[in-house]
């Protein structure tokens, strides 16, 4: 052999024509999902600290907000409802009403895009007066107690058209129990994206203000995964494929790619990963100072997440994204 080197990797790298010819990962909005924030009232539309771009709007004006995915051709949206306070309660009773947010939005969404994939966020930690994902029982997050109720919130959305239920609650086995509580009474065409590997983790500050779910005592230790285990986090990933979940995520993204390329190796279920608040805004507030290029940053670490081995990526960026592709 003569010449050095004779591989020469630069080749593929040399014209944008090339460089798209070997990409090997690609961001579509078809895969991104579009988290939106809907609170009680008319004509109400709050813009949410931390989270610039993102505003908390009334039912009534959902509609704006569903055409807008319809049109950038996103691959969905997740709906977190956020009650007034004064319908905060121990027993998180606002989050299964039949008449509740979330009710109330889905049905909207529906009616503005049938065919727009939707779905819902099922958790208690905006409805308990306290904020944790459970009810307390004898002063601890009583797991079961909150299983059922978070299978009542998780039928109510059905019931108003959800696609697709989220639980984001970790409790033990509440994957089981939503598909019982959703075949028993007919939705067994509705699926289940669970937070399967959803850790405690620091990167949730701006979406705990805008969802009003911080909780007023203590952490979230006690249910969400250690941010030190893996195999904690597959044995998660394990029980809820079990369970009959349709679609896992391991939330966070970025922190947490080990773990996304680990459930990718071991399971055929798509795979979702959520891009979380504190992702979104330490990107903004570092653009915002002229330290990184938003739009590149935003990219690389989206591309990072679909690299690593997530089908479904959940991102506040998920219009941009659209419109920069
Ligand atoms: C509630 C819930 C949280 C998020 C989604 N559902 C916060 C938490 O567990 O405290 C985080 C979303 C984000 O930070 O973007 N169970
Ligand atoms: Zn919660």
């Amino acid at each position: 052999m003569s010449g050095f080197p004779a591989a020469r990797l630069r080749r593929l790298r040399r014209t944008d024509g090339l460089r798209s010819l070997v990409r090997e990962s690609h961001l579509d909005p078809s895969r991104l999902v579009l988290p939106l924030f809907v609170c009680e009232g008319t004509d109400r539309r709050e813009p949410i600290d931390g989270l610039p771009g993102h505003e908390r709007v009334s039912v009534d004006l959902l509609r704006d907000e569903i055409s807008e995915a319809v049109t950038l051709e996103l691959g969905g949206v997740l709906l977190f409802g956020v009650p007034d306070d004064k319908d905060k309660d121990e027993a998180a009773s606002a989050a299964y009403a039949v008449d509740g947010i979330v009710a109330r939005a889905v049905q909207a969404a529906k009616d503005a895009a049938p065919e727009l994939p939707l779905i819902t966020d099922v958790c208690l930690c905006s409805y308990t007066s306290h904020g944790h994902c459970g009810v307390i029982h004898d002063g601890e997050i009583a797991n079961d107690l909150s299983v059922e109720m978070i299978a009542r919130a998780a039928l109510s959305h059905a019931e108003a058209g959800a696609d697709l239920v989220a639980p984001s609650d970790m409790m033990d086995g509440r994957v089981a129990a939503v598909r019982t509580a959703l075949d028993a009474e007919g939705h067994e065409q509705v699926g289940i994206v669970s937070y399967a590997a959803k850790y405690a983790s620091a990167f949730y500050g701006p979406f705990r203000a805008a969802a009003s779910s911080n909780p007023s005592f203590g952490d979230r230790r006690g249910y969400q995964l250690d941010p030190a285990n893996r195999r904690e986090a597959l044995r998660e990933i394990a029980l809820d494929v079990e369970e009959a979940a349709d679609i896992v995520m391991v939330k966070p993204a970025l922190s947490y790619l080990d773990v996304i390329a680990a459930a990718r190796a071991r399971v055929d279920l798509p795979l979702a990963a959520y891009s979380t608040s504190g992702e979104y805004a330490m990107v903004k507030a570092a653009a915002e100072r002229g330290w990184v290029d938003e739009r590149q940053a935003a990219l690389e670490q989206l591309i990072g997440i679909r690299r690593a081995g997530a089908d479904i990526i959940v991102t506040y960026w998920a219009k941009e994204v659209a419109r920069w592709l």
